[in-house]
């Protein structure tokens, strides 16, 4: 990990001036740009070939600045305490006299914004006077990148400059909560459903099977573009096989995510994993049943999406 202070400076100069950087974060590397500048996030759309009415996700370094831009209630502030900096989104009311870019928000009133923990990003984000608008940096609907190499793997020579932070600890995005109105979880992500709940003392609204509000949240997403059925114990030839028990025998064809069932680190090499079988050139990609709680569930709900693509 290289949090020396060359390389956040180099990564200033390129957002300076209006350019995407490659940016680590604990839950998924992201493409970063000046949310304030609407040259700066229209670059975001072009390089991530991204719809341009899917908003973005701002990150900030701290309450202050936040409140520049967004309306804060109660419920915000309580989650705020107990988990940021860390893997969760908000979705807030924007203020009227916000500088946010209207490219980040489609023109909508409300905004996402994230504080992440990642410690090169977080170095990054006080030593800037904007904030960042970063979406996962991987081209649109495809898997997100959790390693420097993965983002340039996605965007090769169109991204010159990516922060080097290491593996993400988490390796799967952050949980979006939306606390306009009645607290609805709208994506799963590094905070359970339980430990929102716990926090708030209050019923949160979670719809599996919402009909998409914003595109992000559609079908066909996190995919290798790779074949996959789910729930199977057989694999065929020329298939890999997703496991998170450990077998007997062994075969190039299996690929651990945990070798005891451990959800957190199954989460943690879901998007390596599937990246890893797509180098490999396999035909399709069966998976082992995945118990459906803790991170069981967020990584139920992105081998979902990614099994849409046929
Ligand atoms: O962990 C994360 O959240 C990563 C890292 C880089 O921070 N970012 C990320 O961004 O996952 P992205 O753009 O890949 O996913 C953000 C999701 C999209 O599905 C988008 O539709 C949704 O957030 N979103 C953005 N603004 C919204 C809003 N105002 N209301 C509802 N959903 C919104
Ligand atoms: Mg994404």
């Amino acid at each position: 990990m290289k949090n020396n202070l060359s390389n956040i400076k180099k990564a200033i100069k390129y957002l300076d001036k209006n350019q995407c950087i490659g940016i680590p974060t604990e839950t998924v590397y992201g493409i970063a740009a000046n949310a304030y500048s609407s040259v700066a996030t229209s670059k975001i759309y072009r390089l991530k070939k991204r719809p341009k009415n899917n908003p973005l996700i701002v990150h900030y370094f701290n309450l202050e600045l936040l409140k520049k831009d967004c309306e804060i209630n109660k419920i915000f502030l309580k989650l705020y305490k107990k988990f940021s900096p860390g893997p969760i989104s908000y979705i807030l009311k924007l203020k009227r006299n916000s500088l946010i870019s209207k490219n980040v928000t489609n023109g909508k009133k409300t905004l996402a914004v994230r504080f992440p923990s990642h410690p090169i990003t977080r170095n990054l984000l006080k030593r800037l006077n904007y904030p960042l608008a970063a979406p996962s940096a991987n081209i649109s609907t495809k898997i997100s990148p959790v390693s420097k190499k993965d983002v340039k793997d996605e965007f090769g020579k169109n991204l010159e400059f990516i922060l080097d932070g290491d593996q993400s600890k988490i390796g799967i995005e952050s949980t979006i909560v939306n606390i306009v109105k009645k607290p609805q979880v709208l994506r799963l992500g590094g905070i359970s459903k339980e430990q929102i709940k716990k926090c708030l003392n209050l019923n949160l609204i979670y719809k599996k099977k919402t009909k998409a509000i914003y595109p992000g949240q559609g079908k066909t997403h996190y995919s290798p573009y790779i074949k996959l059925r789910l729930n199977t114990k057989n694999v065929n030839k020329n298939e890999a096989l997703i496991l998170i028990n450990k077998r007997k025998n062994r075969s190039k064809n299996y690929f651990y995510l945990s070798k005891n069932k451990n959800l957190k680190e199954a989460a943690k090499n879901l998007y390596k994993t599937l990246r890893i079988i797509k180098k490999r050139k396999f035909k399709s990609i069966a998976v082992e049943k995945i118990p459906n709680n803790g991170f069981g569930e967020v990584i139920n709900d992105r081998l979902k999406r990614a099994s849409y693509f046929k």
